[in-house]
């Protein structure tokens, strides 16, 4: 039992489950984070009211069918939106990025944050060879050119599993997708990052693959410290991998929790659709259930439940307002449904 769901237990505090337990240093914080895009068919609130902490050496999941604003709550973390479209607070660690300036954002992206993205191959340069991409990232780090820099790049390169001799004269298109993405590992891993956001990183891979990277994000997170923000559709893949999942629907946060209890105990009628889309393995041959109606961004003005045109447990009042989070030692939820079930 986690040191929060201990407190809970007892009755002494309220968990808060959008955040690790309050003994963690915490490597994000995202408080009230709020996007909102000029659309040419009115304006989209792509991220809205959102919170959300990560500790140091955490794994954590943010799940969502497309459009549900994963991408655009890691490019706020990354400081990549235009100051008129965020509100609320992102810090990492002691930094704020909201209203950070130009020079204060390129520090962060260069010594604190790193991104594993879904084509690796498309973010590396075509025509250099591993080794000397990799030995760039090294000085961009800070490491000095020499031995110490031919020292760094040999050891992240063997913690992702690859041997320098064999991959450091090959050029991208020479690798398989499960190596590119390991160099990629490799490259984020030489700045020692706070925080590693890894956006559909594996969606491309077999499932083989797939498995030997996420371990891998398992094993930065665990020896090298970082925080690690996993985003995927895949529900199933988050759960098995992540210490905390949260899920998102149309910008909202619907559910988070650590990812053990939501597994078999998702409250949010989202989650449990999610998770009823995605058969285990032993229910492989049986048919999977879409989640019935359409998916709706959500517009400004609009302050009832996002999900309410396709939730089967829907009340008056979620059309005309989102409900404050109901806490338990599963997770945090916001669901009228729930509080009243709590
Ligand atoms: N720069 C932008 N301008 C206008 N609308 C945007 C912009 N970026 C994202 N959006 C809209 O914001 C919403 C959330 O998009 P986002 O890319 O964050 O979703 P996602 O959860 O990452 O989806 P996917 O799983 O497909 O990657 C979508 O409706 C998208 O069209
Ligand atoms: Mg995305």
């Amino acid at each position: 039992m986690s040191f929060a769901q201990s407190r809970a237990v007892e009755g002494l505090t309220e968990p808060d489950n959008s955040a690790p337990s309050s003994k963690v240093d915490l490597a994000l914080s995202v408080r009230g984070l709020r996007v909102k895009f000029e659309g040419q068919t009115g304006g989209i609130i792509a991220v809205n009211d959102l919170s959300l902490s990560i500790g140091k050496g955490e794994m954590v999941a943010v799940v969502g069918e497309s459009g549900s604003g994963k991408t655009t709550l890691t490019n706020a973390i990354l400081g990549l939106l235009g100051s008129n479209e965020v509100d609320g607070s992102i810090k990492l660690g002691p930094a704020e990025v909201i209203n950070a300036n130009k020079e204060q954002l390129r520090n962060l992206r260069r010594f604190e944050l790193a991104t594993i993205l879904q084509d690796p191959v498309g973010s590396l340069n075509p025509v250099r060879t591993i080794g000397s991409q990799l030995a760039e990232s090294a000085r961009a780090a800070g490491i000095a050119k020499g031995s110490l820099c031919d020292e760094a790049v040999a050891k992240v390169l063997a913690d992702v599993g690859l041997d320098k001799a064999v991959v450091s004269r090959r050029l991208p298109h020479e690798l398989s997708g499960g190596m590119n993405q390991r160099v990629a590992i490799a490259m984020a891993l030489l700045k020692q990052p706070r925080l590693l956001i890894a956006d559909e990183a594996t969606s491309a891979l077999d499932v083989r693959t797939q498995a030997s990277v996420v371990a891998l994000l398992q094993k930065v997170s665990a020896e090298h410290g970082a925080a690690v923000l996993l985003v995927t559709h895949d529900i199933g893949l988050a759960l098995q991998a992540c210490d905390r999942v949260a899920v998102m629907y149309a910008g909202r946060l619907v559910e988070v929790g650590q990812a053990s209890a939501l597994l078999t105990g998702a409250r949010h009628p989202y989650t449990q659709a999610l998770l009823a889309a995605t058969p285990r393995y032993e229910d492989r041959h049986q048919r999977a259930t879409a989640i019935p109606g359409t998916f709706e961004v959500s517009r400004p003005g609009d302050q009832g439940c996002p999900f309410r045109n396709r939730c089967p447990v829907r009340q008056d009042r979620c059309d005309t307002s989102f409900p404050a989070p109901s806490r338990s030692g599963v997770g945090d939820v916001w669901c009228w449904n729930a509080s009243e079930n709590a």
